[in-house]
């Protein structure tokens, strides 16, 4: 028998209700994560990344979100613990950061308090020994002068310095899993480069699960062990992110991969882009949900949902065309 994954997410579905009705936002998402694996989630915006971020976390509000599936840390559901448990396992055994800095940052705290009231919260320490842990944690992420950076108030530091102190405040419990929301986004690009090394670093060192989510498929390439594709709050292609790059499956897929821009390629050559635009929650298509832009849909496609399904490779797609259309790309690349 094979170990149990790490972080198991399984059939989750995250539903808000809102004042014109109820809209789901997640529908039926699975994908699990290792120990000392990186997984990518990627997508148009409003494709429900975050939305299963925070519903793993459980960070939206349960007064008008419903969730149902499973979120399995080691074998125990999040979604059935209470809130005060959720409340110790948050930050502990799983930390999330966010792409601004700022929103897990206190602008009237210096570094070094907030870093260790988040370890005093979780471990039983005492207050000095929580300062020399935040001082650690800084030097871990490369921060200079780390026992002089404690002092310092967020404002004080550039916004790449920032983002390591909200990595060294998710890593002071030493959590189990890190889910990162877009965490370089807001960075220019050689900083972008050198977050993404020291997270690279670190998860190795600590032997964690990361889910990162990102817009960009560079970073993918770069720091992921596998990636997962949504669309319109589901899973639509997912793979180990060679075979992935190598042989992509979902039309989806190929046009995001084609809307990267090549540095080496043709540059003037106009970027594949998709088609049309992600409809509302509140308009989802009853058969493939990609349907209305996808070049290859026919009948099948706009009447019936299609499954995710093993398509051999270790990757898994939700098409219902995808052996077709793989054998008339390799009969024109036969041709050409
Ligand atoms: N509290 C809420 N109530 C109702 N709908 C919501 C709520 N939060 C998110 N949504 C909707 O859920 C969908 C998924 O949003 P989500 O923020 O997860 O997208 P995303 O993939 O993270 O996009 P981006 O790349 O722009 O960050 C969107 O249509 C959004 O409008
Ligand atoms: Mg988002």
């Amino acid at each position: 028998m094979s170990e149990q994954p790490l972080l198991e997410v399984k059939d989750l579905k995250t539903t808000f209700s809102t004042e014109t009705g109820s809209v789901t936002a997640v529908d039926g998402v699975s994908f699990s994560i290792d120990k000392g694996e990186t997984i990518g989630v990627v997508g148009e915006s409003g494709c429900g990344k975050s939305v299963t971020a925070e519903s793993i976390m459980r960070l939206l509000n349960e007064s008008s979100t419903k969730y149902g599936g499973k979120v399995l840390l080691e074998g125990e559901n999040l979604l059935k613990l209470s809130k005060e448990k959720m409340r110790d396992i948050r930050g502990n055994q799983i930390s999330m950061i966010f792409q601004d800095p700022m929103t897990s940052l206190n602008p009237l705290q210096t570094i070094g308090s907030q870093i260790a009231e988040a370890i005093i919260v979780h471990q039983k320490v005492k207050k000095a020994a929580a300062y020399q842990k935040a001082v650690e944690m800084l030097r871990l992420t490369g921060i200079p002068a780390p026992e002089k950076r404690v002092n310092e108030y967020p404002h004080e530091i550039s916004g790449g310095m920032r983002q390591r102190v909200v990595i060294a405040m998710a890593l002071a419990c030493q959590p189990k899993v890190i889910i990162a929301d877009e965490p370089t986004t807001a960075l220019d690009v050689t900083i972008q480069a050198q977050i993404l090394d020291l997270m690279n670093d670190l998860k190795k060192e600590l032997d964690m699960g990361i889910m990162m989510i990102t817009h960009d498929l560079g970073v993918v390439a770069e720091v992921c062990q596998r990636v997962v594709v949504m669309y319109l709050g589901q899973v639509i292609e997912e793979g180990g992110v060679g075979e992935l790059f190598e042989r992509p499956l979902h039309p989806y897929t190929k046009g995001l991969l084609q809307s990267i821009p090549q540095l080496d390629g043709d540059r003037s050559k106009k970027l594949h882009v998709i088609t049309g635009v992600v409809p509302p929650l509140t308009a989802v298509p009853k058969g493939c949900r990609f349907a209305p832009r996808c070049a290859f849909a026919d009948e099948t496609c706009t009447n019936k949902a299609p499954e995710l399904n093993d398509a051999g490779n270790g990757q898994k797609v939700r098409c219902w065309h995808f052996e077709k259309i793989l054998k008339e790309e390799e009969q024109h690349v036969a041709t050409v």
